[in-house]
């Protein structure tokens, strides 16, 4: 059977390599807890599932959906955006809905790439900014995300003809894997990097409300001028626990999102009706469930911290998303120490070289499990440290 030549350089996904390991660890009789993926353990709320039944009930909503999504919907998204950021949104021509951000962010690299063109993409960082780069033929040039530096790249160290190369550059902020955040003046060098040497910057942006003790997540789009240059992509995955329901979103520059909607028209054919609908719902959830929500990642995120650090890893408590990153300690790589933690004890921890070579010396954990689990986690850890 032929293989795409294309395939050739994109690996598997490392967390469906990662999944054999929990299945070989699961055959050997260890009660696995999985704090590798970020997977919201807890449910949306109630009035977001009522809609979906209630629209699935009515016989006409079972049809194709419509490319560009329910009008309500594209609504729904420009009113969140006003609402959350003050940020002013043209629902027909600056809202694409997204089934998942996942597929925005690579049918992107399909709709603006051309093979041999350069992307910016830092490292560590979520594969898809990657992946989606080398499917559509192009080169990838990493930005290193280091602790020193807040994890935010250095865009001042650049070299010029690499920026001027650049077609496209991902930033992601809070940030996966770090929790790192970024603050406006920083987004706006950003955009003012963007806008000098013509690179369309997309942010992604899936953990704004997922975040703790006061602190408020800007959008990339409340730099002014921003929208001359960039997109950015967002989720109801993470802020409303709806990763299953595949409901992403994608706003801001009118030109690049008509050619994101181009690829999309020829390759899916729009959202399940009642999903829509259903999104509608959450968007518009009182912040109160937000608050309560984030309470009991706040908690965890805390037992978590307190146990790797006891155990010998340096970590601390992020403002934003649903991570540690741990730093290991030195003579292992992190997937040995991270594979060795997952047999001995049935504890899984992503290993910091699967979001890229910067990644090498670090482990991420993710506190989308149970309360109990996390602290029967903690536990394990601490007698693996010994
Ligand atoms: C940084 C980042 N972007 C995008 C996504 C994908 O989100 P979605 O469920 O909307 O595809 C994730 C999921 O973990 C993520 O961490």
């Amino acid at each position: 059977m032929k293989r795409a030549d294309r395939l050739l350089n994109t690996p598997p996904y490392p967390f469906a390599r990662w999944a054999r390991h929990l299945e070989a660890a699961r055959q050997r009789g260890l009660d696995v807890i999985r704090l590798d993926i970020g997977d919201p353990d807890m449910p949306p709320p109630d009035a977001v599932i009522d809609a979906l039944c209630r629209s699935a009930r009515q016989p006409e909503h079972h049809g194709y959906p419509g490319y560009r999504g329910l009008p309500a919907l594209r609504e729904a998204i420009a009113g969140y955006y006003e609402r959350r950021f003050g940020v002013a949104l043209d629902p027909d021509s600056e809202v694409v809905p997204l089934i998942g951000s996942k597929e925005g962010i690579v049918n992107m690299a399909l709709a603006c790439l051309d093979p041999g063109d350069l992307v910016l993409v830092p490292d560590p960082g979520y594969a898809p900014y990657t992946r989606g780069a080398v499917l559509a033929g192009a080169r990838v040039h990493m930005l290193p995300l280091v602790g020193e530096r807040d994890f935010l790249p250095d865009l001042y160290t650049i070299p010029a003809d690499v920026a001027d190369r650049a077609a496209l550059m991902w930033l992601n902020y809070p940030n996966n894997p770090t929790g790192a955040t970024a603050d406006l003046p920083f987004l706006a060098g950003a955009v003012d990097f963007a806008r000098r040497h013509s690179i369309l910057l997309c942010h992604d942006a899936p953990y704004c409300d997922v975040t703790y003790d006061g602190y408020v997540a800007p959008s990339l789009l409340q730099v002014p001028g921003a929208s001359e240059v960039a997109v950015e992509f967002n989720s109801l995955s993470k802020t409303f626990n709806m990763a299953g329901w595949r409901v992403g979103m994608a706003v801001g520059n009118a030109e690049a999102l008509a050619s994101l909607a181009q690829v999309k028209s020829n390759v899916d054919s729009g959202l399940f009706r009642p999903l829509q609908e259903a999104a509608v719902q959450a968007l518009s959830a009182e912040p109160g469930w937000m608050q309560a929500r984030n309470a009991v990642y706040r908690e965890r995120l805390e037992m978590a911290v307190k146990g790797l650090t006891a155990a010998g890893l340096e970590a601390s408590l992020p403002r934003a998303a649903l991570y540690v990153w741990a730093q290991i300690p030195p003579g292992t790589d992190s997937e040995t120490f991270a594979l060795t933690l997952l047999e001995q004890t049935g504890v899984s921890l992503a290993p910091g070289s699967f979001f890229g070579p910067a990644g090498e010396g670090y482990v991420r954990l993710s506190v989308t499990a149970p309360t109990p689990r996390v602290r029967e986690a903690m536990d394990r850890l601490g007698r693996f440290a010994g």
